[in-house]
C-alpha cells in the first residue's frame, strides 16, 4: 500500500528547504520504486495566514488520521511575534508533537569528516563525533499546567510554568532511549537536576527501574550542568543522551552547534508505533528567507530519518545519506558550511544530492 506523506513547509526557509527534499522523494518515487503520496498543509504562520490559526484543524486531520508520516520546514518568523501565545506559530509545531503524542525526539548530532574544519572546537576534539540525544518532546515545562502570568496582590505580575513528569512519561521515553543505546554503543547518560528538582529524581529513579530490562546497556547520569559543559570539552565521551524536554531543547542545539552546522542535523520525533514527524534540528531562519542560501541538507537528511523509522525502507535512507557524502565530497556547501566564502545555492544543493542518487547503481 502506497505510504501517504504529509509535507508541512511552514514558514521561513521551510518552503525553499522542503521543496529540495520533495525532489529527493520524487526521485526514489521515479528511480528507485518508493510507493509514496504527498500531501501539503500549512502550519505555523503559514497556518496562521491561511486559515487563522498554527495549527489549522484540516492540518491536524490530515497529520493525525491519514499520514503515515510527516516532513515539517519550520515555523516562526517576526512579522508573527505581536500575536497573542496560542496564536503564534511554534504553537503550531507544539500542538502537533502533542496531538500525534510524539514524545521520543531522536536528534543525532554526527561530524561529516567532510566539514570537520566547520566546528568551532579543535579537530582532535569533535572528528568522528557521532551521539544521539533523545529529547521527551510531550512532556515537562513546555507543557506542564498551570503556566500564565498572574498578578499578585501588590499589583505586581507574575509569570510562572510548571515542570512536571508522570512516572508512565518518564517510562516510555526511557524505554526508547534504551532501545536506541542497543542499536548503537550501548551506552546512556541520562541528564537531569537530581541535586536540585525532585521531579529529577523521579527521572533518576525511574531510569535506573527501567535499566534492568537492558542489562547490556551502560547507564550513566549527569547533571544538566555539566553536561553542557561535557559536551564541549569532551563530546566523544557520550554516546546516546536521554533528558527531559527543556534541557534536550537546549543541549541539542549546543549538540548541533559541535558539528559546524545546524544546517547539516535533521531530528525524528516517535510516537509509541513509530509514526513520526521529521524536521531539520534549525529553524526558519528569516534573515535569510526567500534568497535561495538555506543548506537544505539537515530536511533531506530527514527525508531519511523519515524512510527508516516510519516507512521500513533503510536501504533508501542509506542510499540518501550516501547522497549527501557524495556532494559534500565534491565540495559542494552552502553559506553556513562554506569556510568563510559563500557557497552554492539551496536549489543547487538539492540539485546536487538528486544528481548524486540517480548515478548510484539501483
Ligand atoms: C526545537 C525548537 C522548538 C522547541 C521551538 C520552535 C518551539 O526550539 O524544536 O528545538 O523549543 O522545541
Ligand atoms: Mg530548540
Amino acid at each position: 500500500m502506497s505510504a501517504l506523506i504529509a509535507i508541512l513547509p511552514g514558514d521561513g526557509i521551510g518552503p525553499e528547504i522542503v521543496d529540495e527534499a520533495v525532489k529527493v522523494i520524487d526521485c526514489l518515487r521515479d528511480d528507485f520504486g518508493l510507493d509514496a503520496e504527498l500531501e501539503t498543509a500549512p502550519v505555523g504562520g503559514a497556518g496562521y495566514d491561511a486559515a487563522g490559526h498554527p495549527l489549522p484543524e484540516s492540518t491536524l486531520e490530515l497529520c493525525r488520521r491519514r499520514a503515515d508520516a510527516v516532513l515539517l520546514g519550520a515555523v516562526g518568523g517576526p512579522q508573527y511575534d505581536d500575536l497573542p501565545r496560542e496564536l503564534r506559530p511554534e504553537r503550531g509545531l507544539l500542538g502537533l508533537r502533542s496531538a500525534l503524542e510524539l514524545f521520543s525526539n531522536l536528534r543525532p548530532a554526527i561530524l561529516y569528516p567532510q566539514l570537520a574544519g566547520a566546528s568551532s572546537l579543535k579537530p582532535e576534539i569533535v572528528s568522528g563525533l557521532d551521539i544521539m540525544i533523545v529529547r521527551e518532546l510531550t512532556g515537562g515545562i513546555y507543557f506542564g499546567q498551570p503556566r500564565g502570568i498572574r498578578e499578585l496582590e501588590n499589583g505586581e505580575r507574575e509569570g510562572y510554568n510548571t515542570l512536571v513528569y508522570a512516572e508512565h512519561e518518564i517510562e516510555r521515553i526511557a524505554r526508547s532511549a534504551y532501545e536506541v543505546a542497543m542499536k548503537r554503543g550501548r551506552k546512556l547518560c541520562s541528564v537531569d537536576k537530581a541535586n536540585v528538582l525532585e521531579v529529577s529524581e523521579l527521572w533518576r529513579e525511574v531510569m535506573i527501574r527501567v535499566g534492568r530490562d537492558y542489562p547490556e546497556v551502560e547507564l550513566s547520569h549527569m547533571y544538566v550542568d555539566n553536561a553542557s559543559m561535557q559536551l564541549v570539552k569532551w563530546p566523544k565521551q557520550f554516546d546516546v543522551i536521554v533528558t527531559k524536554n527543556m534541557f534536550g531543547d537546549i543541549l541539542s542545539d549546543t549538540a548541533a552547534m559541535l558539528t559546524g552546522s545546524i544546517g547539516m542535523l535533521p531530528s525524528a520525533s516517535l510516537d509509541r508505533n513509530g509514526k513520526g514527524m521529521y524536521e531539520p534540528i534549525h529553524g526558519s531562519a528569516p534573515d535569510i528567507a526567500g534568497n535561495n542560501r538555506a543548506n537544505p541538507l539537515a530536511t533531506i537528511l530527514s527525508v531519511a530519518m523519515m524512510l527508516r523509522y516510519s516507512l521500513g525502507q533503510p536501504a533508501l535512507a542509506e542510499r540518501i545519506e550516501q547522497a549527501v557524502s557524495r556532494v559534500l565530497d565534491q565540495g559542494l556547501r552552502t553559506d553556513d558550511i562554506a569556510d568563510g566564502g559563500s557557497g552554492v545555492s539551496t536549489r543547487e544543493m538539492g540539485d546536487a544530492v538528486v544528481a548524486a542518487l540517480r548515478n548510484q547503481e539501483k
